[in-house]
């Protein structure tokens, strides 16, 4: 094969290739970004309105902008491929949930991921904060989020999560913002066999050791983190 030889080349050339190859990237790049915003506004149009499959508008039960409410969990700011291979997961069968399900199903691969690109165009309701390493005094939710408790096998869930639990890629969802309710819910499928456990199985293995008052201190001390921001999706209090 022919290599070709820097050294030999004019510089000029050199120069010109490299330019080429920037600008080249550079469309790339445009086009992505064009592709992704105009997937998010497919989705948006679904979230809005529902699917011709039949599924019904997400924002019926996510909120008017994907910030949850109380049974539905808040879909705004998690990654596009965490959300892609839930809405997967329910309609394989993978992750059961009677209400979820027939929505997931309802949709084409295509519309799965307009509707993943939408709502994590969206902007996540926590910010990354790290709370202080936990003392003797501390409860029990300072010391599962920020340092784990290793006793039982049980990693800070920081350490997957992110700092308050905003997520991490798309493999590690944000948590931060979910109410303790909506988490038991999913600790209970995991153990019961009715949600994937998830990459490498990470999530199913830790599920397994946490217990109810686990949940609700992990819960309790995100709002506390998050100044009672979250849950977003608690009742209004009269
Ligand atoms: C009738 C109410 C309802 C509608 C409409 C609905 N959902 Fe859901 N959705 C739920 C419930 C309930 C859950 C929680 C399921 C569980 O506990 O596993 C859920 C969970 C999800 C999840 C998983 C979230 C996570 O953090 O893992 C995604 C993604 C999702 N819905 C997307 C959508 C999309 C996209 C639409 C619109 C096409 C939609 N939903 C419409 C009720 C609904
Ligand atoms: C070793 C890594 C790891 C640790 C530690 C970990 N998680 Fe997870 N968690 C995951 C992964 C991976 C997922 C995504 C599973 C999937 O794709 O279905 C997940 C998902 C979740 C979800 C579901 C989010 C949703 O929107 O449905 C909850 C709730 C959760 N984790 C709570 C916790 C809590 C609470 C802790 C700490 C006690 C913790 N996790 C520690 C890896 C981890």
């Amino acid at each position: 094969m022919n290599r070709l030889n820097t050294k030999t080349l004019p510089r000029a050339w050199v120069a010109a290739g490299i330019c080429m190859l920037m600008a080249t990237a550079a469309w790339a790049q445009d086009n992505a970004k064009a592709a992704l915003q105009g997937q998010a506004a497919a989705g948006e149009k679904i979230a809005r309105a529902g699917s011709a499959g039949g599924a019904a508008a997400c924002a019926s039960c996510h909120g008017a902008n994907g910030e949850g409410q109380a049974g539905f969990p808040a879909l705004a700011g998690q990654h596009a491929g965490y959300l892609v291979r839930q809405l997967n997961q329910l309609a394989s069968g993978a992750r059961q949930n009677p209400v979820m399900a027939p929505m997931a199903k309802a949709l084409s691969e295509q519309e799965r991921a307009d509707v993943a690109a939408y709502y994590a165009s969206l902007k996540l309701s926590i910010k990354p904060v790290r709370g202080p390493l936990p003392g003797k005094k501390d409860d029990d939710g300072a010391w599962l989020v920020e340092r784990g408790r290793w006793a039982d096998g049980i990693p800070a869930c920081a350490q997957c999560h992110g700092p308050g639990g905003v997520g991490v890629g798309q493999d590690f969802p944000a948590i931060g913002h979910l109410t303790a309710d909506y988490m038991q819910a999913q600790v209970d499928a995991w153990n019961k066999g009715q949600r994937d456990a998830g990459p490498l199985g990470l999530m199913g293995a830790v599920a397994r050791k946490l217990t109810a008052e686990d949940i609700q201190a992990v819960a309790t001390y995100y709002q506390r983190l998050h100044g009672g921001a979250a849950p977003q999706a608690a009742p209004a209090k009269p």
